[in-house]
Formats: C-alpha cells, sequence, structure tokens
C-alpha cells in the first residue's frame, strides 16, 4: 500500500504503542521471555504514523526493523517498560498496549553469572506491575486505551473480563491456539471487544490489515468521546 493512498484521518494525533516481549534478568546472561514477535504492535505503529498520526513505540526486544516514522524506545523489562509508559501517557490520545508484558519477573536478578553448584534451583519469581490496568486508572475521559489478550480458551469471556479489569476502551482478543493467529505469525483472528457492544468478529486477515481495523475502531471511539 502506497503511502499517497493512505487515509490521513490521525493527523496530529499522537498514539504511543508497546510491542514485543520484555526479558526480565535471572542473571547478566539469563532471562525469562516470551514468544511475541512484535509483528501486530510494529505493524500498528507503521499505519499509524502513515495516517498521519505522531507514534512513540516502546518496544521490547524484537527483531523487527523500526518502522519509518515511527520514534522508537527500546526497553528490556516490564519494569522498565512500566516506566516508559507512565512519563508518556499524560500526552497521549490513544495509547495501544500490544506488548506482551511477563507478568512475573525473578525476585532477585544476580550481578554475576550463577554458577551451576546445585542439582535443583528454584527461582522465585514475583507479579509485575499491570501497565494497562494502570493506564486504566489514569486516563483521562478523552484518552483512548486499547488493549490485547492473547487466549487459548474462553476467548471472549476473558477478554470482557480484561477490559472491565483494566477499564479499557477497546479489548482486541485472540485466539493463540488457532493456526493463522498469535504469535510469531503474520496473519490475525481478532475479535474486538468494547463496552455495551457486542463483540465483533474479525476474519483471518494480515497483521497489517487487522492493523488498519483496530486503528478505525480508534478513531471512531474517539470521535464517540469528543462529540
Ligand atoms: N498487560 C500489561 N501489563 C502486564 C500484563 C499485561 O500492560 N503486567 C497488558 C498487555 O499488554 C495486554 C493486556 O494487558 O494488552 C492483556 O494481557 P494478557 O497477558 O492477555 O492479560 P493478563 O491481565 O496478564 O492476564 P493473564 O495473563 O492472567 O490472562
Ligand atoms: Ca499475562
Amino acid at each position: 500500500r502506497a503511502i499517497f493512498q493512505q487515509k490521513q484521518d490521525m493527523q496530529g494525533l499522537k498514539v504511543l504503542v508497546t510491542a514485543g516481549g520484555t526479558r526480565e534478568r535471572i542473571d547478566p546472561v539469563r532471562y525469562l521471555t516470551n514468544d511475541s514477535s512484535g509483528k501486530m504492535g510494529y505493524a500498528l505503529a507503521e499505519a499509524a504514523a502513515q495516517r498521519g498520526a505522531h507514534v512513540t513505540l516502546v518496544s521490547g526486544n524484537t527483531s523487527l526493523n523500526p518502522p519509518p516514522n515511527v520514534k522508537v524506545i527500546s526497553v528490556e523489562s516490564a519494569l522498565q517498560m512500566y516506566d516508559k509508559v507512565m512519563e508518556l501517557l499524560p500526552e497521549q490520545d490513544a495509547v495501544i498496549k500490544a506488548a506482551a508484558v511477563a507478568d512475573y519477573r525473578p525476585a532477585v536478578s544476580a550481578d554475576k553469572k550463577i554458577k551451576k553448584t546445585k542439582d535443583h534451583m528454584t527461582i522465585e519469581l514475583v507479579r509485575n506491575p499491570d501497565i494497562l490496568a494502570e493506564i486504566g486508572t489514569r486516563k483521562t475521559s478523552k484518552q483512548v486505551i486499547v488493549g490485547f489478550a492473547a487466549e487459548t480458551n474462553d476467548v471472549e469471556t476473558n477478554a470482557m473480563d480484561k477490559l472491565r479489569r483494566k477499564n479499557a476502551d477497546l479489548i482486541v482478543a485472540n485466539d493463540v491456539s488457532k493456526e493463522g493467529a498469535g504469535f510469531g505469525v503474520d496473519t490475525n483472528i481478532v475479535s474486538f471487544i468494547r463496552p455495551d457492544q457486542p463483540p465483533r468478529r474479525l476474519p483471518q486477515m494480515r497483521k497489517r490489515d487487522v492493523a488498519e481495523a483496530i486503528l478505525d475502531e480508534i478513531v471512531t471511539i474517539r470521535t464517540s468521546k469528543s462529540g
């Protein structure tokens, strides 16, 4: 899709996207992470920039190239992502939390490489803060907040629960157990979950087209908030 065909309906909007998986340090050479490729978030950032938005992408680890005309800020851990997002939140018109944030981190991260002295070892984990839920408590009436829900079962029920718990305006639910959806692949199969609306089920689409559909939804929600 060439830029000149792109609609400019996000002109001047400030959009923050998070993408990729976080890395939770065990020691200087080891960490816990997940299978997120960052593709969905990068597609969103690229598409929003092409539609005229000022886009900041707070990115965990990915192997993707930075999208054109997007300000990329790299972070490693959930705690670092939390700090960056909270710092940038007040100036945003929309926030899209496509990152796969680790739910737990090691209680201590060793400053030297851990040696294999024991036959068994246990790593104690502690809960990370929920970035999206914190955004939900801080958001203004005009800000549009979008989260994802990666589920393997009871997708829409779980997603509806997350929408309420995190005070989001839209949850993009995807069934990661389906082929052609979720981690690593170039397509996704999603449902849009909004307060007081029936779920909107989209067919299997390229992540780039899913991104455009999510941005359409954000523009609609924003209009309904300011109207
Ligand atoms: N999320 C977040 N901070 C976390 C965990 C999740 O901001 N510490 C965000 C994700 O970026 C995503 C949404 O919350 O937009 C849902 O993430 P998900 O892992 O599906 O939900 P959880 O609330 O972590 O619940 P669970 O993993 O138990 O299903
Ligand atoms: Ca989680």
